[in-house]
């Protein structure tokens, strides 16, 4: 497998748009621990997928908070999605932050098991979990540069961002990264 050598910083993206658009190894679904579909990102990547998804999804037996389960993409353009289950806000003193981090870390487990070259990543339990989006935005950059780091062959990481709002979160929030250790 050939590896690339180029920077972290230019294997990330940040952009605004549908992930169930991105064209991509696989797009990571911000799930529940039932696995079998809900609403905001979890329910657009369900109805765009299609019902093999669920019937798919049904045989995993659910997903604990921190953890991955990798499926087909079915109907959508990507190849596979990773489910992860982020943590619901609970005031921050629930190991929140090591759990949200722990759910980016699962993914990239599974990228590198599944040899995967291409990740997308919704702003995971920014939504109905509703993690502080500033506190989400850094605890996400921080571990996806370094599984980017971690796994050279890894061409793109794309975090898509659904509003102004978290795509604005997340630039500050990568630029705080780059003042903060000089990148
Ligand atoms: N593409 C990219 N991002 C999206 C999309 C989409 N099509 N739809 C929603 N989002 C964004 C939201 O705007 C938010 O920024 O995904 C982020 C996560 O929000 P939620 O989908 O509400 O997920 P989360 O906060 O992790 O809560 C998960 O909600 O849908 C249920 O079953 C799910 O119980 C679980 C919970």
């Amino acid at each position: 497998m050939t590896t690339t050598q180029r920077p972290w910083s230019e294997r990330l993206e940040i952009v605004r748009g549908d992930i169930t658009c991105q064209q991509v190894d696989a797009i990571v679904n911000s799930a529940n621990p039932s696995l079998l579909g809900g609403g905001g990102v979890d329910g657009a990547i369900h109805r765009r997928a299609g019902p093999q998804l669920l019937e798919e999804c049904r045989k995993l037996g659910g997903c604990a908070t921190g953890e991955a389960k990798i499926t087909a993409g079915y109907n959508l353009p990507a190849r596979h999605v990773i489910h992860t289950v982020g943590p619901i806000w609970k005031g921050g003193d629930q190991n929140e932050d090591e759990l949200l981090a722990q759910c980016y870390r699962s993914c990239f487990a599974l990228a590198e098991k599944h040899g995967l070259r291409s990740l997308a990543f919704p702003s995971i339990s920014t939504g109905a979990y509703h993690f502080p989006l500033d506190l989400a935005a850094s605890i996400a950059l921080r571990e996806i540069i370094v599984g980017l780091e971690r796994l050279p062959y890894l061409d793109k990481v794309t975090v898509v961002c659904f509003d102004d709002r978290t795509w604005t979160c997340y630039q500050q929030a990568l630029a705080a990264y780059k003042e903060r250790t000089g990148t």
